[in-house]
């Protein structure tokens, strides 16, 4: 979990080349659905290029199937889902049929001019649509008031670990993979104050000490 450029993806990728699990990214996904002009692709534009999020009916059977191919048996790593209230609750349905159980949850804290920044470098070398500046602030906002909050209920289920994603990319690797491996997650920055105030968004994602 983390804020939009916070490093979501960079990092899903390390961890997962790292333990030889997919990386299972719903916003690449759902990318690869709009550039393959699928139905589906055709519907998540709509909310894609605008900073909102897919209804959670279409996000949350896409990751169902996802979740079926023989790839993720031996585990995965879902990358920016869930991002609501229903795609928690959906997801433990799912993990709880398939007799499987998410071992950790890594929140990637950022200060929030970075991740604008990275993103607005990002639009100019690979113009993704939603890098605009007012569809980035959009996408902060909606995961402050819909996301952030969801790390409360992991940190009381005892599953949540925070990690630093100010950084190089490699400096912050050395921390996901600490935190995402058995040895590495007692030494990682442990989890502390509630999270999830929808306010205080243009200093900081979710309204603690300017980190999301
Ligand atoms: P998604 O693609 O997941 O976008 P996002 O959450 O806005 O996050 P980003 O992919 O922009 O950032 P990231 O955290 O992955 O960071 P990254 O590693 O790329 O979702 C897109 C859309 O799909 C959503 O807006 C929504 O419409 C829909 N969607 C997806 N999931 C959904 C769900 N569950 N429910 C409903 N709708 C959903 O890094 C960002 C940039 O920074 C890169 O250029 C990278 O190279 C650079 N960078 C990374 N780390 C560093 C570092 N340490 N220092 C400097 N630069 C860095
Ligand atoms: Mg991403």
């Amino acid at each position: 979990m983390g804020p939009p450029g916070s490093g979501k993806g960079t990092q899903a990728a390390v961890v997962a080349r790292h333990l030889g699990i997919p990386a299972i990214s719903t916003g690449d996904i759902f990318r690869e659905h709009v550039a393959a002009g699928t139905p589906l692709g055709r519907e998540a534009e709509t909310y894609m290029e605008r900073g909102h999020y897919v209804p959670d009916s279409v996000t949350n059977e896409m990751v169902r199937s996802r979740l079926t191919e023989a790839d993720a048996v031996r585990g995965f790593i879902l990358d920016g889902y869930p991002r609501t209230v229903p795609q928690v609750e959906f997801l433990d349905e799912v993990l709880t049929a398939q007799d499987v159980e998410l071992d950790r949850v890594l929140l990637l804290t950022v200060d929030v001019e970075e991740v604008v920044g990275r993103l607005k470098r990002r639009a100019g070398a690979q113009g993704r649509h939603d890098d605009d500046e007012e569809i980035i602030r959009h996408r902060l906002r909606l995961f402050a008031e819909q996301t952030a909050p969801l790390a409360a209920e992991y940190e009381r289920r005892g599953l949540l670990v925070r990690v630093d994603g100010m950084g190089a990319i490699d400096e912050v690797a050395a921390r996901m993979l600490a935190a995402a491996t058995d040895d590495g997650a007692e030494a990682a920055e442990p989890a502390s104050g509630a999270t999830g105030a929808a306010s205080g968004v243009q200093s900081s994602v979710d309204g603690t000490a300017g980190r999301a």
